[in-house]
């Protein structure tokens, strides 16, 4: 091992993240999480830059005392490029560039999805080549992963993310944001077969989820004229449904793609993989097909800055450093970097 210590910062939603990497080992990850957005029902960008304004300093000084890491002994600092809110991105970007020009030290740019898929390393080792579904409220990518910093997306949402399906379709029943979360939990009281919504025809391995919000909110508007009460009578049944409809178009995607890639192994990253219908069928689906199944731990999930070190250390490896003048990206494709 060669001693690379790298401070990460993540800030492109509404989590500000630190990380401290020592040799590709998680020394501290910590995250400040934005309560102010609950009561908008999603997050307002202009109040998430603000909030990593105010939080950013003390959340990377507390990473570093609880990591045992002074300043001089870092390497590099790495931060999120993109994608994401331009506004939350420039707070982490900002931050990181003073840092190192300060300590005179590389910067490193990192690619949040590149980063999702990095977590995975972190208590685990897949075998190349995996398939991986990120799945979050931003983002239902498919991505094939041929090596480290080597993926190449294939397939995509054309239009909302599995978690923005989770949370507006969450809303239509009157639950708070994020909705996800809520609908996990009653809909393991309901019966998933009373009711079912249409899956989208998409091509190939792409997903599609806006036109579930919209016949869930047809189906309501038509019964509740019927019944005012009736979403309140039948809770655990739309969750239930909703959830087994949003897990079917994850699960059918991963298989196809699986089977036209040829790989034997399989992954979920993203704050939607806490589903538990999402892991029970994952987890079937490995066991079925012969294929090895990895959900990194929670905390590596949702998002964070320990994916980013992550992904950083292996940049640091090739020498993959950026310049003070790198701007942030709120579209950043993933390329493959090989
Ligand atoms: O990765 P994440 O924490 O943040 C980003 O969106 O980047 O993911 C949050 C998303 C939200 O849409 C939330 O509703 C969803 O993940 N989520 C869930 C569950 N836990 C979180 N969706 C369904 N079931 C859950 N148990
Ligand atoms: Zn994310």
């Amino acid at each position: 091992m060669v001693n690379i210590v790298i401070l990460a910062i993540e800030s492109s939603c509404d989590d500000t993240s630190a990380a401290v990497i020592y040799d590709a080992k998680i020394l501290a990850n910590l995250t400040a999480s934005q309560a102010v957005h609950q009561q908008w029902g999603g997050v307002v960008p202009e109040l998430a830059s603000r909030a990593h304004q105010i939080n950013i300093v003390p959340v990377v000084d507390a990473a570093l005392k609880k990591a045992n890491v002074s300043m001089r002994d870092l390497r590099a600092v790495a931060f999120t490029r993109g994608p994401g809110l331009i506004g939350s991105l420039l707070v982490g970007v900002s931050f990181a560039k003073a840092f190192a020009l300060a300590l005179d030290i590389p910067l490193i740019e990192v690619n949040h999805m590149q980063a999702h898929v990095m977590a995975h390393f972190i208590d685990n080792r897949p075998g190349f080549p995996f398939l991986c579904l990120t799945v979050s409220g931003g983002h239902t990518q498919l991505v094939l992963v041929r090596d480290y910093l080597d993926m190449e997306v294939v397939g995509e949402t054309l239009d909302d993310a599995a978690g923005e399906a989770f949370d507006k379709t969450a809303k239509l029943l009157g639950l708070p944001y994020p909705g996800g979360p809520l609908i996990d939990r009653y809909a393991a009281e309901g019966n998933p077969e009373r009711f079912t919504f249409p899956e989208p025809q998409t091509s190939d391995f792409d997903f599609s989820f806006s036109g579930l919000k919209t016949s869930v909110l047809y189906f309501l508007q038509k019964e509740m004229k019927r019944n005012p009460m009736f979403v309140t009578e039948n809770l655990p049944d739309l969750c239930a449904a909703i959830q087994r409809t949003i897990v079917n178009i994850l699960i059918k995607k991963i298989t196809r793609a699986a089977l036209h890639f040829g790989v034997r192994e399989v992954a979920l990253a993203g704050g939607v993989s806490a589903n538990r219908e999402l892991r029970n069928r994952f987890a079937q689906l490995g066991s079925e097909m012969g294929w090895k199944t990895h959900i990194p731990p929670l905390e590596y999930c949702t998002d964070n800055a320990a994916m980013i070190a992550m992904a950083a250390h292996y940049k640091y490896l090739k020498g993959e450093f950026c310049g003070q003048d790198t701007e942030p990206l709120a579209r950043y494709e993933i390329r493959s970097s090989t």
